[in-house]
């Protein structure tokens, strides 16, 4: 039997008459924007997340751009973060006019390494100087593995640094007993259908302990103000509808239990490959990994993603250019060897399916699979 890398249907299988009668609730209620489902939600996901405040958004992009423009990053600004990312963790920075400013990756945790981080701070390293032009700095917890935020909160303090938090593939991961999105100044996250907690189209979330920066979080997504047809500053329409809102507060009920089948079927996988050759993806002491991706690496990777599809096993490449060397930031002045942690992730790195849904018979398959094609 072939195992899709992603399989939504099952989810929505799963809980289909939760599903459909907050839909119909929606529906029949005529309040389709900012309404009681998003407060609801909103303080729903605060009390989840551990945070004071939950602002929701259009999308994870809108979390990012609008959470540099809360914080004040402005045009002549740099913005520092992974260059082995989504896209969005530095367009983020681009569309206020700032610079992205790109460090390299821990090769065990795919996440930003602090060590490259002080080094470049310290005026060495790749990238744009003068170094202390750098006013905010988002690390990501990428494939749901929380960044090491302790180190990296520590050296942006000392600076004056604003940190923003990506977390839009952590929800629900922990950080020395914490959740992210309440580690920095403002956590980031993305509701789109394929993340842990997935609406039924765009949607995003920015988090924060501080009640300046959600007032001004709350007039940045709706046209820069806090009274109607009083516009105080440069405003965005980003707002979460309440369909989306109402879909997202089924979901979120079953969230911690889809997390422990994920980390089940990590477990299962781990055990499914000891001593097959490819390297396992490390969890880092201290912290809790939500799974959103189980990310092995192997030396011949795109023929061994050929050949576990020849077997009917799909798998992903997240992702197979670094940010450095993506031709839109060619005009940063980046070059191959820049972040050479970064481009051997590129290389190396390859996603097996991962949702709650598989079955442990699916996950067998995709092991078998793998052993095969190594
Ligand atoms: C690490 C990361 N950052 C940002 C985003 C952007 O989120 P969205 O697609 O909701 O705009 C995504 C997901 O797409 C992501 O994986």
């Amino acid at each position: 039997m072939a195992v899709p890398v992603l399989n939504l249907k099952a989810q929505y299988a799963e809980i289909r008459e939760r599903i459909d009668a907050a839909v119909q609730q929606v529906l029949e209620s005529g309040q389709f924007v900012l309404g009681p489902n998003v407060s609801a939600l909103e303080e729903e996901l605060a009390k989840f997340l551990g945070v004071a405040r939950a602002v929701t958004l259009a999308s994870g992009t809108d979390a990012l751009h609008l959470a540099l423009r809360a914080v004040g990053v402005g045009p002549q600004d740099f913005v520092l973060t992974s260059s082995f990312t989504f896209v969005a963790s530095a367009t983020s920075a681009s569309y206020i006019g700032a610079r992205p400013v790109f460090v390299d990756i821990r090769p065990d945790t795919f996440n930003l390494d602090p060590n490259r981080v002080t080094e470049y701070l310290a005026g060495r390293g790749p990238g744009p100087h003068p170094q202390d032009r750098v006013r905010a700095m988002i690390p990501v917890h990428l494939y749901g593995q929380p960044a090491d935020m302790a180190p990296l909160a520590a050296i942006a303090h000392e600076r004056g640094i604003a940190v923003i938090e990506d977390a839009a593939q952590a929800i629900g991961a922990e950080y020395q007993g914490r959740r992210v999105g309440g580690l920095g100044d403002i956590g980031c996250f993305s509701f789109y259908p394929t993340k842990n907690l997935g609406a039924l189209g765009d949607g995003g979330l920015a988090t924060t302990q501080d009640q300046g920066l959600a007032d001004r979080l709350r007039s940045l997504r709706a046209y820069g103000g806090r009274e109607r047809y009083l516009h105080e500053e440069l405003g965005f329409n980003s707002r979460l509808d309440e369909i989306q809102a109402a879909v997202l507060r089924v979901k979120l009920g079953f969230l911690e239990r889809w997390t422990a089948r994920r980390r089940a079927i990590a477990a299962r996988y781990r055990a499914g490959l000891a001593g097959s050759g490819v390297a396992l993806p490390v969890e880092a002491p201290g912290s809790t990994h939500v799974y959103h991706q189980f990310t092995i690496r192997v030396a011949d990777r795109d023929a061994v993603q050929r050949r576990m599809a020849e077997r009917g096993v799909r798998t992903a490449i997240y992702y197979p250019i670094p940010l450095h060397l993506q031709p839109m930031y060619r005009d940063l002045g980046y070059r191959p060897g820049d972040f050479p942690e970064a481009e051997r992730a590129a290389r190396e790195v390859l996603c097996l399916p991962m949702y709650p849904e598989l079955t442990d018979g699916q996950v067998d398959e995709v092991v078998e699979a793998c052993r095969q094609s190594m």
